[in-house]
């Protein structure tokens, strides 16, 4: 073994990991994150214990990858194991939560608990930074048959898109928000995009959106040649101001793109009478909302368009991924031809016509069959997810409710008539020295909280189009007052009671008095 040492902890490079498995059952151990790559080299011990040399995963670790472990069906029962540093051995490291290596004084590595048995995981990462976390901000997380689904779509010979697993995600979607059609895309952004393609968006035309929101909300009609207009938010919802919204329509607005921020609905009501009366088409963006209503009746069903998002961050994942939801039936066959390079190959596959050609523009949106795998496998466990979400969302506001208050902080409103994806918690700050002050407080005990949107009026590109300070006064201050706490599906009771416990101890006059 090699002795020379790690050079960051001067823990020594003979330490092995290693991987109790059933005999026949590992493939291979696999790292994802910003490096990909797999540990090839591996030997088992008499006990049939496989041990790996920790160079090749130390390399990749140090960039703040996930270990994975994609051979299908490892048993219930598998655990990782740390091998002694001195190379006495393989040893069991007991409990939920155990090191794997030393990293430094923080490197509490944790466990996610999954029906398939324990991950292990690395410390959390910041991405585009080398800090790690206790707490991330994010972690995404598994519910059970997301890595044999995976290894389906791959035996099963189809991993392209719209294979099995895309159309049981599609009916799955189109059954349960009750929509004329669903189709998986790369992504929530080419979602939008596909949105401005299907409405014939072209150079001068208006698109109305919130500055409080993500770039794609913008960029997507932006790629077309349309002007963004910029509405400010409401200070109870954080969604678009509905009584702002007449005053800029103008003979170019083409359409109105509603964000249901934190996945609380917008007032439906009010903006698709407006866009009725001004003939103009809704689109909702809908990548926080998957599953809320507003007055019973489901997010993304209200638009002639509305876009999801499966990006890693939000409730249901597959890593990047997004859908179109598309309810005016009128819509569809353009829709499936969009994503699919232009041509018609959805009729071709569908035996409508014995061959595909190029019949419009188009480019390449619709997911591979793997993704799709793997959010089949979420999709099917929703009930779940959406009952961890629930509790931890309560427990956040429970629990901050008298900080809060005391504090003059505002914690998220959700108005009777809507039913909330729980998507997020977030904190609204009285100053921004307080937000900052508080991510710094929270960083300073290993826990990740982040900021949200930059108002996109007084971004490098709002700017070109017009935006100036004061515009949208509620974005402008939420924009700097903002701020996210820790939430996944895997974090434990332990770990949010410590948030909490931090967050408490918080003093916004302390910052103010600075
Ligand atoms: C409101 C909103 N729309 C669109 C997107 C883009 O989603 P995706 O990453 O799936 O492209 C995001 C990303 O978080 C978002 O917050």
């Amino acid at each position: 073994m090699l002795a020379t040492s790690f050079p960051k902890t001067g823990f020594p490079l003979t330490a092995v990991f290693a991987i109790m498995l059933g005999d026949s059952m590992l493939a291979r151990v696999g790292i994802t994150g910003p490096a990909h790559g797999f540990v090839k080299s591996y030997r088992r011990d008499p006990a049939g214990t496989v041990l790996f040399q920790t160079e090749a995963l130390k390399k990749l670790w140090m960039q703040g990858p996930m270990l994975y472990l994609p051979s299908a069906g490892f048993s219930p029962c598998s655990r990782l194991y740390c091998a002694d540093p001195q190379g006495a051995g393989a040893r069991r490291v007991p409990g939920a939560g155990f090191p794997l290596f030393p990293w430094g004084p923080d490197s509490a590595y944790r466990c996610a608990t999954s029906p398939m048995g324990r991950l292990a995981m690395p410390p959390a990462y910041n991405p585009g930074s080398l800090m790690r976390y206790r707490i991330p901000f994010n972690r995404p997380g598994l519910t059970g048959n997301e890595l044999r689904y995976v290894a389906d779509a791959i035996t099963q010979g189809h991993a392209a898109g719209d294979g099995t697993f895309t159309r049981r995600c599609h009916s799955m979607l189109e059954q349960t928000l009750g929509v004329p059609r669903v189709l998986l895309t790369t992504s929530c952004t080419h979602a939008l995009e596909m949105a401005a393609l299907l409405l014939d968006f072209k150079p001068g035309d208006e698109v109305i959106l919130p500055s409080f929101t993500f770039v794609s909300t913008a960029n997507a009609f932006v790629l077309r040649g349309a002007k963004p207009v910029f509405v400010d938010i409401r200070s109870d919802t954080l969604n678009l101001d509905e009584s702002r919204l007449e005053e800029l329509i103008t003979p170019r607005t083409k359409a109105i793109v509603p964000v249901h921020y934190a996945g609380v609905g917008c007032e439906m009501d009010a903006i698709l009478d407006i866009a009725g009366r001004h003939g103009v088409t809704v689109v909702e963006d809908n990548a926080h909302g998957l599953f809320a209503r507003y007055k019973g009746r489901y997010l993304g069903t209200f638009g002639a368009i509305a876009t999801q998002s499966f990006h890693e961050t939000k409730n249901v994942i597959c890593g990047e991924g997004g859908a179109i939801v598309l309810n005016d039936p009128a819509l569809v066959e353009r829709a499936e031809i969009l994503r699919e390079k232009g041509t018609n190959r959805s009729k071709f596959f569908r035996g409508q016509v014995d061959k595909y050609t190029w019949v419009d523009i188009g480019s390449s949106y619709l997911l591979s069959d793997i993704l799709a795998a793997f959010l089949c496998a979420q999709l099917e466990r929703y009930d779940q997810i959406a009952a961890t979400r629930k509790r931890i969302w309560e427990c956040y506001n429970r629990e901050l409710a008298g900080w809060a208050a005391a504090q003059d902080v505002q914690l998220p409103c959700v108005p009777p008539h809507c039913e909330q994806a729980y998507h997020m918690f977030y904190l609204v700050m009285p100053s921004l020295q307080a937000r900052q002050g508080l991510i710094e407080h929270l960083k300073s005990q290993g826990i990740l909280s982040v900021f949200h949107y930059i108002p996109l009026h007084l971004s490098r590109m709002g700017v070109e189009f017009g935006g100036q300070p004061g515009q949208c006064p509620t974005t402008e201050r939420v924009g700097d007052c903002l701020l996210r706490l820790p939430f996944y599906n895997d974090l434990s009771g332990a770990e949010q009671a410590e948030v909490v416990d931090v967050v408490r101890q918080f003093e916004c006059r302390a910052t103010v008095s600075r």
